[in-house]
């Protein structure tokens, strides 16, 4: 017999069906003993009848338990009825109840809201912690969230290509993990903070529309709306400006809220707009809040913040670019910039997007030019011969006709943090590390073996 999924039950009033899953409730009532089974597609009642074949294995099935289910559905009578729930107009007359797996009890109930758990005890057992309604809610919006950027990507011509994720670092401004290389002994590949190069050079390439969803990695201190391994919607464009950019991510945002999430409510279309002057001075911070209610979580309050200062100054007193060194100057302070005048008040064609007062995006319309690029360099007091090993590539392939070109990368565990209401990223990604950047399922980051190592040509320093 094929297996019919729960949600279909309905569908089959009269008929017999087998359905598979999970016991999800049992309630044993001496000579009846009813069940709520769940599987991917919802839930459906069964009732084990008085004198039935399937009564041994009903008194032995508990909840969690993994089965196979023979059964009648039967329309309840218009009493017991419960409109507007699924199944809620049926029940299914068990005939036969095979235990595939059983169970024993998990350590916290994943029928309620886990959220009142410990967070330790759900990282450990994560796996159990997404079978709650609520992280299933959140993963199947998280997967709605990306089918719809893609599918509105390529409907606009976009091509997604994958970049390495081993690769040479790119400075986005945090640290990088850094793999070994066995063959390369005293050598190191570094993980992509962003793909911000590769997408780049694929702009030289040609491509002109290219995105991807992009796993990125920051060796960072952890916050909130931060993890050490986060995704990105990464895209770049050829042949734009700083207003074609904004306008195609302005409108897909908006198809985004209307089409998943049309219980919410978008404060101000067009998204206003502010310089990243006028935000500091009138809000205090680069990401306003501009909700009229700041607790509620359907209202969301796009705003686009543009023209960020191209440089500042680190802790040390020394110039850091203050989005990424790729970002093209403002025209109006070009000479100043090829100058090296008054370089803090430089500005970048640059844009952010916040909502609820989180940055969801940075971009900016990127340097195509060498001798552009390589004064940014020398501005930043990288040396001739270190701007060569670092970005070599770089500047050489700006040679061979590059196309002006500029992009954006909006965070998509934020993005479905603030569609999900929820209060940090952890609960929208399926496998999160805690706030010391640790696994505490699997236990990572772990030591390795002595045979590894040796491999790698590394000893550790235990001396602190
Ligand atoms: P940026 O570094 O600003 O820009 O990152 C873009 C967006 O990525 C998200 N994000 C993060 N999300 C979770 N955890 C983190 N640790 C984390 N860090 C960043 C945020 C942020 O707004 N290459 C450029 C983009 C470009 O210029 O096109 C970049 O990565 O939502």
């Amino acid at each position: 017999m094929t297996r019919t999924y729960i949600k279909n039950a309905g569908e089959k009033i009269g008929e017999e069906i087998l359905i598979n899953g999970w016991v999800d409730v049992r309630r044993d009532q001496g000579k009846m003993v009813f069940f709520d089974f769940r599987d991917m597609t919802g839930a459906v009642q069964g009732v084990v009848l008085p004198g039935s074949d399937a009564m041994e294995t009903a008194k032995e099935a508990r909840e969690e338990f993994v089965i196979s289910v023979r059964g009648k559905v039967n329309e309840r009578p218009e009493k017991n009825k419960q409109k507007g729930k699924l199944n809620g107009d049926i029940e299914l007359e068990i005939l036969s109840l095979d235990i595939l797996n059983p169970a024993v009890t998990p350590p916290f109930n994943t029928r309620g809201d886990t959220r009142e758990i410990n967070e330790d005890v759900r990282l450990k057992y994560r796996y159990l912690d997404l079978r709650s309604p609520r992280m299933q809610k959140n993963m199947r919006g998280r997967d709605a969230v990306i089918s719809f950027f893609r599918k509105h990507m390529h409907e606009n011509g976009f091509v997604e290509i994958e970049t390495p994720i081993m690769m040479k670092g790119t400075p986005e401004g945090s640290r990088e993990y850094v793999v070994p290389s066995r063959l390369h002994k005293g050598q190191f590949y570094v993980l992509p903070q962003s793909p911000q190069q590769f997408k780049q050079l694929l702009m030289v390439s040609g491509f002109e529309k290219y995105f991807q969803i992009a796993r990125c990695m920051r060796d960072e201190d952890q916050r909130g709306d931060r993890q050490p391994e986060f995704t990105q919607l990464d895209y770049e464009m050829s042949f734009v400006n700083r207003e074609d950019v904004l306008l195609y991510t302005e409108d897909m945002f908006i198809k985004l809220v209307k089409t998943l999430y049309p219980g919410k409510k978008i404060s101000e279309t067009p998204f206003p707009r502010l310089t990243y002057e006028e935000s500091i001075k009138k809000y205090g911070t680069d990401k306003p809040d501009l909700r009229k209610d700041k607790n509620n979580g359907d209202e969301l309050a796009f705003a686009w913040i543009v023209d960020f200062p191209m440089f500042e100054k680190t802790g040390n007193d020394e110039i850091q670019a203050a989005h990424h060194p790729f970002c093209a100057v403002k025209p109006e302070d070009r000479k100043k910039f090829m100058e090296g005048k008054d370089i803090f008040s430089i500005r970048a064609d640059s844009y952010d997007l916040v909502l609820n007062g989180y940055e969801l995006s940075s971009g900016s319309i990127r340097i195509h030019d060498r001798s552009e690029q390589k004064q940014v360099f020398e501005l930043l007091g990288i040396s001739e011969e270190e701007q060569i090993k670092k970005f070599g590539h770089l500047l050489e392939a700006f040679t061979y006709g590059a196309p002006p070109h500029g992009g954006f990368a909006p965070g998509i565990d934020r993005i479905v943090m603030i569609l999900e209401n929820e209060p940090n990223i952890r609960e929208v990604i399926a496998f999160p590390k805690t706030g010391e950047g640790r696994d505490l399922m699997a236990g990572a980051p772990s030591e390795i073996s002595e045979k590894q190592l040796k491999e790698l040509g590394i000893s550790i320093n235990t001396k602190k």
